[in-house]
């Protein structure tokens, strides 16, 4: 796809900022009005297929494990679930998985009877009985430990558990949300993640598309975050020049929504009053943002080739890994940087014998 297919095909007449503005702040939920919105305005053929996904079984008490990339909405998802599920005004409580050492987990988790251990200077409760009746998310499954990977299945088997230091049964009732962006196959191969625990989390399974796969979404989502944050400030910004929404358009966002919402927020920081938003309020770095058409001078621009070789042959392998690298070992994307189509990269990369790990399996999954 090229730059201007992609940036026609972003019909901004056809929206309905105003609609923006008129959302009340919050939904009275976890979600604001946007969030809850966005589904209905996403030109994406698959966040709209996530959203009516989410709306079959937001009811249901199933598992469901959300993946996608840093940023690209895994948490705001597992909202959207919980405000459409008969638990919508029961508990929705978050765990993080990687930021626990596996023994506090255990207690975070499950609780504690007093004196369990030094320090368990009072009974804890944990956090599934904290979300009994409603929702438990585990976020970044993916970095949970083995032994408390084999503890949360029997569990989930059971339903039922006892405090550390505890011989009560407790019984709970609670739905459980997983997300993480790591890829759990992989991680099963390595021996890193239990199988049986990711079939029995992955009733329904959801996956996030990263921003540069929903690139028509772009234009749409910068609008709404620079409308939120300059009435957030009071402050009257203009619009994005068109080069800015080809900027936009055009970086591959290894952020996500994350990254693009941080960047409209500093923009119209420091955009001038009443001033339309342009390349240089971006504060964008890297090649995409030169690719795209960045007007920083580069070294090359000032007549100096900063390359490291004049080896074509060296260059152009330099630049397929670099390309591979920043889509995520992509073949497709990665042909879109490069401005070639995909059999040509396919062709090259056997010629220059570059080679992933994820490739053979993502090819094993998909057989
Ligand atoms: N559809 C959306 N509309 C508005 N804001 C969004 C949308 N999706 C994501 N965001 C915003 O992007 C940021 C990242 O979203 P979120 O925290 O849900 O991502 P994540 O996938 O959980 O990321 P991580 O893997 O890093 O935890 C948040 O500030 C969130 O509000
Ligand atoms: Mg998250």
């Amino acid at each position: 796809m090229t730059e201007t297919q992609i940036y026609s095909e972003v019909d901004l007449e056809q929206i309905d900022y105003e609609i923006f503005d008129q959302l009340p702040h919050t939904s009275g939920g976890r979600l604001s009005s946007f969030e809850l919105y966005y589904p209905k305005v996403s030109r994406n053929p698959e966040i709209r297929k996530v959203y009516s996904l989410i709306k079959k079984i937001a009811k249901s008490n199933a598992s469901v494990m959300i993946q996608g990339e840093t940023g690209t909405g895994k948490e705001l998802i597992a909202g959207a679930i919980q405000a459409q599920s008969l638990r919508a005004n029961k508990p929705f409580v978050t765990v993080n998985c990687a930021a626990l050492h596996e023994h506090l987990l255990e207690s975070e988790l499950f609780g504690h009877e007093k004196g369990a251990f030094t320090g368990a200077i009072a009974t804890h409760i944990g956090k599934f009985e904290q979300a009994d009746g409603g929702t438990l998310f585990l976020d970044e499954i993916g970095d949970m430990h083995p032994s408390t990977q084999a503890k949360i299945l029997r569990v989930l088997q059971q339903q039922s558990f006892s405090r550390v230091g505890g011989n009560k049964t407790i019984q709970v009732d609670v739905r459980i949300i997983a997300a993480t962006n790591k890829d759990l196959w992989m991680e099963i191969e390595n021996g890193g993640f239990r199988a049986d625990l990711y079939y029995r989390l992955n009733v329904v399974s959801i996956h996030l598309p990263p921003l540069r796969e929903r690139r028509e979404d772009i234009a749409l989502l910068a609008e709404y975050f620079r409308r939120k944050f300059a009435r957030e400030v009071k402050k009257n910004v203009g619009s994005f020049t068109d080069e800015t929404l080809r900027l936009l358009c055009n970086h591959s966002w290894p952020g996500n929504i994350r990254e693009l919402r941080n960047i409209v927020e500093r923009a119209v920081l420091i955009v001038g009053e009443g001033d339309s938003i342009t390349a240089k309020d971006l504060a964008m770095r890297g090649q995409d943002y030169f690719a795209a058409g960045g007007r920083n001078r580069r070294r090359a621009d000032r007549g100096e080739v900063g390359l490291p070789t004049l080896n074509l042959e060296v260059l152009e392998k330099q630049a397929i890994v670099s390309a591979l690298e920043q889509t995520g070992w992509v073949q497709k994307d990665a042909a879109d940087l490069l401005g070639i189509s995909p059999r040509a990269l396919n062709y090259k990369i056997s010629q220059h014998v570059i080679t992933h790990a994820g490739w053979r399996k993502h090819s094993m999954k998909s057989a």
